[in-house]
């Protein structure tokens, strides 16, 4: 089928309300209508995620932000000036007409103009919002290309468009600006020092009046099997040991495979393992392996996001294995 046609499928499969894959910058997303509650709710069922969790709502462009949000602050129009279409979510106070099962009951709606050309394409072309979770189930390892999505709903999502991999990898920003303070509640590729030179001084994590988000829970983006995480000389004498009671193991390193250990090996660079990691996770858990362990990152400023998203894979890895 050629990319008209698969538009043209997507499309119409919106308008009866059903849900579609849909590639963005950062990870696949399972995606409806905003504005119709029937769909949004079968977002939820196909996931398996808890009704509470509020949505992103995915829109065309900054022209968009007042039809679902109100008391917008001057930074959130900055910042979708300058980062839009882009991996950065902001959550603003919402429009009456923002259904509950979008923003699980809250006063506040997510909102992101992703920077992938087909999901630009179709949503100039539906005219309204997408709302879209990653199109993993609950609790899983996000999806970075089109086959994870087929693999994670089989034919119940008959509809994915398939944009590549997903150039960013890990999933968006998002950034708190409904309350007093701006307050980054996850992190992301786009990091905190560019948002702090667009409109000051931003708060990290989660605050105890914090709006929910599913990816602030401490175990989330898991693999199956259960997932330790080590630094580079651990690692290798924890490996050596496993093999020795006859476990196997693999691992997923920087740079090289050290000698004696099976695994996978990434880039060095931040940019270079956002993009792989959720692909290595999801290869490695098809492996059969009794562990796997990873090692842990450098802790400077700009591997922030991916130390955020190791330490919640590993804390929810291997608790689905006996139901799987
Ligand atoms: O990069 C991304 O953000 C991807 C792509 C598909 O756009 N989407 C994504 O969606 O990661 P999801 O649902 O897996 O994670 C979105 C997070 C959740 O943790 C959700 O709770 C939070 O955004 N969120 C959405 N609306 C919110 C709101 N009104 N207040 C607080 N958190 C919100
Ligand atoms: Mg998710």
């Amino acid at each position: 089928m050629n990319a008209r046609t698969e538009l043209d499928e997507a499309l119409a499969a919106l308008r009866r309300g059903e849900a579609i894959g849909l590639p963005t910058e950062t990870v696949y997303g399972l995606a409806a209508d905003a504005s119709n509650a029937a769909a949004v709710r079968r977002i939820f069922a196909l996931k398996g995620r808890p009704a509470d969790h509020p949505l992103i709502v995915h829109v065309a462009g900054a022209e968009a932000l007042d039809d679902w949000a109100r008391d917008i602050p001057p930074a959130a129009r900055t910042l979708a000036a300058a980062c839009w279409p882009g991996p950065l979510t902001l959550i603003l106070r919402k429009q009456p007409r923002v259904p509950d099962e979008v923003t699980g009951g809250q006063p506040t709606v997510g909102l992101r103009c992703p920077d992938h050309p087909l999901a630009l394409e179709l949503l100039r072309a539906f005219g309204g919002g997408l709302a879209a979770p990653s199109a993993n189930r609950f609790g899983h390892v996000s999806p970075t290309r089109a086959a994870h999505v087929r693999a994670e709903f089989g034919e119940a999502v008959p509809v994915v468009l398939d944009g590549g991999d997903c150039a960013v990898g890990i999933e968006s920003t998002i950034l708190d600006l409904s309350g007093a303070t701006p307050r980054i509640l996850r992190p992301g590729m786009l990091p905190r020092e560019r948002i702090e030179a667009l409109v000051g001084p931003v708060e990290m994590g989660v605050a105890g009046d914090s709006p929910r988000a599913s990816g602030t829970l401490d175990a989330h983006y898991a693999p199956r099997t259960p997932l330790l995480l080590l630094p580079r000389a651990a690692l290798v004498a924890e490996v050596a040991e496993q093999q020795a009671l006859g476990k196997r193991v693999q691992a997923l390193v920087l740079g090289q495979l050290p000698e004696g250990v099976d695994g996978l090996a990434l880039p060095a660079s931040p940019a270079g393992y956002a993009h792989d990691l959720y692909a290595a996770l999801r290869t490695l858990d098809r492996r059969g392996a009794n562990l796997l362990v990873a090692e842990r990152p450098p802790e400077s400023g700009d591997w922030v996001a991916i130390h955020d998203r190791l330490r919640r894979s590993a804390a929810g890895a291997g608790l689905d294995a006996e139901a799987t």
